[in-house]
Parts: C-alpha cells; sequence; structure tokens
C-alpha cells in the first residue's frame, strides 16, 4: 500500500459559484491507477464527488480527465502522489463529468448505399488507422482552432475520413467536412499527442481529405495562390528583398577550428522574410566551430503544400532538395525552421540525418555567451515540440542566455496548417490566446525557434519576439565588449 495526495477539482454548477479544488490522502495499492484514486475518495472521503467510467480497461473512452494539465484515461493512467485531477476543457457537468453528448452526436454515421461493395484488402488497411476510436474526446477538448471558430473538431474530422475510405458509402464527404471546417485545422498535432489510441488524425485524417478537397477543386483560394507561387518560383512567399540565399557563399568556415560540420535547409521564411535571424545562426555557428554547407539550388520543402492538401508537384521538390545536399555528400542538414524540420524528418526520406539547429548546438556544445539582463518566456513551435519531439534544448540555451526563464502553458500561435494564410481571423484569434499567456508572464521577451511563430506571434503582442540564435549572438556580443575571455570550452 502506499499512502498518496490529490488535488481534485470540484464544480457544481447548479450551486457553485467558482470552481474550487478539494485535497484528499488516500491509500491505495501500488500501481494504482487514477480511476482507483477516485473510487477510493468517492467510497471513503467523499460520496458526493462525480466522476465518469465504464469498462476500466482503456476501451470505453468514458473515463477521460486531466492529470497535471495533461489528458488521460483514469482507467490507464498510474496514480502518483501530488497529482492534480481535473475535468477535460469541456463544459463541466459537475466535478470531473463533462458534457460528452453534443459532441458525439454531431459525429457522421456511415450511410450503406444499393451499390455498396465490401472494403478490399487494401482498403480495410487504410481505415484501420483511423478506427480505433474510442470517443474519449481528449483530441477535442485539446484543440486549439475550437476554441475560436465552430470547427467540429479532430474526432468528427476522423469519423469523415473513415468513412470516406469505406466503399459501403459512396457520398461525398468533402463538401460537408469543408462546412465542419476542414481548413480550420492548424497541424499542431494536439490531438495526435493526447489520443490513447496514437491515432495520427492531422495526417492520416486531415490532411488526406484536404487532398480530397484540392482533387474535387475546392481548396481555399488563398491556398492555391500559395501553391502557384511555389509552382512558379519554388518558394512559398514573394520576393521583396535581398534573400538569405543572395547574402552567402555555399560554405561558411568557423572563426576557430573546426569541429563539425551541417549542410543548412534555409526555409523559405528565414530565406526571404527574416535573414537577418538565419545570418545571426551563422554567427553562433563560426563562434563554435561548425562549418555550414549551404546549396544555393534548395527550393521550399512543401509543408505548406502538405498541409493543405496541394501535393501534385511535391515530389519533384523533395527531388531537388535531396538532391541538393546528396551531392555535396552532406551527412546531417540542420534546420531552424519547425515546420521545414518537420517535414524533412516525417514526410521526405532522406538519405541524410536531419536536426533542429538547438539538436546541433546542443550535440556540439556551445562556448557559453554572457547573460542577458532580461527575463524571457519560451513558446513552444508545434513543428518542434510535436513534429519532431525537441522541447529541452532550446530551453537549455535561454537559460544558459537570460538572467530569468519563465515557462508558460504550450498553446499553438495559429499560424500554421495554413491557417494564417488561408483564414487570417482565426490565426488573429489564437495570436490572441498566446498573447494572454505572455502577458501572464510578465516577461520583457518572447523566444521562439520557429520563423512562421516568430513572425505571428509578433503580430499578437507588444512584447520583442526574438529566435533563440539572436538572443545568443546578443550574449557573445555582451560577452565580447564586457572583455570576457574567448572561452574554448564548449558546455
Ligand atoms: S492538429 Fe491541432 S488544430 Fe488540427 S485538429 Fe488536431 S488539435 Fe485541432
Ligand atoms: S481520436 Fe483518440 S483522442 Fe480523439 S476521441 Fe478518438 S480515441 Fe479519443
Ligand atoms: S473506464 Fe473505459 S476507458 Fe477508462
Amino acid at each position: 500500500m502506499k499512502e498518496l495526495t490529490a488535488r481534485v477539482f470540484r464544480y457544481d454548477p447548479q450551486v457553485d459559484d467558482e470552481p474550487y479544488y478539494d485535497t484528499f490522502t488516500v491509500s491505495l495499492n501500488s500501481g494504482a491507477r487514477v480511476l482507483d484514486l477516485l473510487h477510493e475518495i468517492h467510497d471513503r472521503h467523499d460520496p458526493t464527488l462525480s466522476y465518469r467510467y465504464c469498462c476500466g480497461s482503456g476501451q470505453c473512452g468514458s473515463c477521460s480527465v486531466r492529470v497535471n494539465g495533461e489528458p488521460v484515461l483514469a482507467c490507464m493512467a498510474e496514480a502518483v502522489d501530488g497529482m492534480t485531477v481535473e475535468p477535460l476543457n469541456l463544459v463541466v457537468v459537475k466535478d470531473l463529468s463533462v458534457d460528452m453528448e453534443p459532441l458525439l452526436e454531431i459525429m457522421a454515421s456511415p450511410v450503406t448505399s444499393e451499390e455498396a461493395t465490401l472494403p478490399t484488402k487494401e482498403e480495410t488497411e487504410a481505415i484501420k488507422p483511423l478506427r480505433d476510436c474510442i470517443e474519449c474526446l481528449a483530441c477535442v477538448s485539446e484543440c486549439p482552432a475550437i476554441r475560436v471558430t465552430d470547427f467540429l473538431g479532430p474526432a468528427a474530422m476522423r469519423q469523415e475520413m473513415r468513412i470516406a475510405l469505406d466503399p459501403r458509402d459512396q457520398r461525398n464527404r468533402i463538401p460537408e467536412t469543408i462546412e465542419e471546417g476542414l481548413f480550420t485545422c492548424t497541424s499542431c498535432q494536439r490531438c495526435r499527442d493526447v489520443c490513447p489510441k496514437n491515432i495520427e488524425i492531422p495526417g492520416k485524417a486531415i490532411e488526406k481529405l484536404r487532398e480530397m478537397a484540392n482533387r474535387q477543386g475546392l481548396t481555399l483560394d488563398r491556398h492555391k495562390a500559395v501553391a502557384a507561387i511555389v509552382e512558379a518560383t519554388g518558394r512559398s512567399i514573394d520576393k521583396i528583398k535581398t534573400t538569405f540565399l543572395e547574402q552567402v557563399p555555399e560554405v561558411v568556415e568557423p572563426d576557430c577550428e573546426v569541429r563539425g560540420e551541417v549542410g543548412f535547409f534555409v526555409g523559405c521564411m528565414y530565406n526571404g522574410r527574416l535573414p537577418d535571424t538565419a545570418l545571426d545562426m551563422l554567427e553562433v555557428m563560426k563562434r563554435n566551430g561548425i562549418r555550414v554547407i549551404i546549396p544555393k539550388e534548395q527550393e521550399c520543402c512543401g509543408s505548406p503544400l502538405i498541409r493543405t492538401g496541394q501535393t501534385q508537384f511535391l515530389p519533384e521538390l523533395k527531388k531537388t532538395n535531396i538532391e541538393a545536399f546528396k551531392k555535396r555528400g552532406i551527412d546531417t542538414v540542420m534546420t531552424m525552421c519547425a515546420g521545414c524540420g518537420s517535414t524533412l524528418k516525417n514526410d521526405y526520406d532522406t538519405p541524410f540525418k536531419v536536426m533542429d539547429v538547438t539538436e546541433v548546438l546542443d550535440q556540439f556544445g556551445i562556448e557559453p555567451p554572457a547573460k542577458l539582463d532580461v527575463r524571457a518566456t519560451y513558446h513552444d513551435p508545434c513543428h518542434l515540440l510535436r513534429g519532431q519531439g525537441v522541447s529541452e534544448e532550446p530551453r537549455k540555451f535561454l537559460r544558459q542566455v537570460v538572467r530569468e526563464f519563465v515557462e508558460m502553458p504550450n498553446l499553438c500561435c495559429g499560424a500554421g496548417g495554413g491557417v494564417r494564410s488561408g483564414l487570417p481571423d482565426e490565426a488573429r484569434a489564437l495570436g490572441e490566446l498566446r498573447n494572454d499567456e505572455i502577458q501572464k508572464t510578465g516577461a520583457d521577451v518572447v523566444v521562439s525557434v520557429c520563423p512562421f511563430c516568430e513572425f505571428h506571434i509578433q503580430e499578437s503582442t507588444d512584447k520583442p519576439v526574438k529566435n533563440l540564435v539572436t538572443l545568443l549572438v546578443e550574449g557573445y556580443r555582451k560577452k565580447d565588449s564586457g572583455g570576457d575571455i574567448h572561452s574554448p570550452s564548449y558546455d
């Protein structure tokens, strides 16, 4: 037996003005689940506690709650000392019970047609990754798009794609899914992360439905315009100033002994809109002994096309980009755009390793910069945190270079998935939610490692938004001006 203490969310909208928390200390067998804890509280401490469960074995989806802010199935997650148990981010009926019914009712049902045929083996295989949903609604409760639009949500999109793949239902699902908000998804991948059945809704349902919409000519006009620029120029944004690739030689040698070498995939935003940030990255690499090779023929990675379902000329882009690095014998390609990095890692089959700039710096270690006298907060780019699993590296360097680092809740900024270009009102609304959290931190500066996030958040906040490499350059300049000795040691 073990004794543990838990804070539990309480709220009865019929009688309480505000939610509050009760703290319970209970004895449980080791290995007990959160559901055991709730049973124990209910049976021995407070029979009025409201919560849901049915199967007790991860099959029915009725017991989902949040533990320390993360959605889990109460019957599967281990009860741990000091945890906080809260309802999903949905309308609370009482305590931990939320109103699931309206969200389950809106999901499409298959309708078998007279000409129906049974799914082939291939069709069954295609449906498989989508059919394990237990309707726990964890994905819906965490979806940022739902907070600011009428989007029906990831679970409904999964169901639409599952039906669209089934030959027994021959209706065209696309007009309906567009009505339901198909283009409001920001590709943040939060739904995939929290799904207890590991259903990859963004990649396996939403992007596929968008591809089907594209084949029917139903892509948003603003997304079509982006694809037209990529097709015409190889880049997803118009050229408005001297690009990064026009400013740099193909090989940038370090200022000191060579400790490593990477190829650099610049991406459209750093190349065309924020070249100074990419130049800051080169300063950091030069200072830390890393040679950077920059093939000039590289093009857009194709992310804006994949996320919006416009994959027609993706194969040519992939071929050009892979060849650019392969023919130079480069074995590690570095990205500093979270979207490009996630695309190269997850949507390409590359003969080289792909690493985010923060992973490269972590691998080689950096000369410590001077500390800047600022309080900084960090915005996790969705495509870095969930697309690449990178979260600790940027924080590590940030702690090195600022006086004070303060966390804020992880939240999509609203720029991804074609939302910034296609549905700017939604992007703005999500940017405002991001800014609300920024303001709560009292930070002097917001730091991130993605040009889309940086660009978008800067439009939503009065705080300066900077890339981590820019802060490192500022730290080095401060160190140099303070007369610090150039340290040969690397952390
Ligand atoms: S990827 Fe993000 S925005 Fe899209 S459905 Fe999932 S949680 Fe919602
Ligand atoms: S897709 Fe996953 S997270 Fe969403 S309702 Fe189904 S099982 Fe739950
Ligand atoms: S009680 Fe059925 S999934 Fe947890």
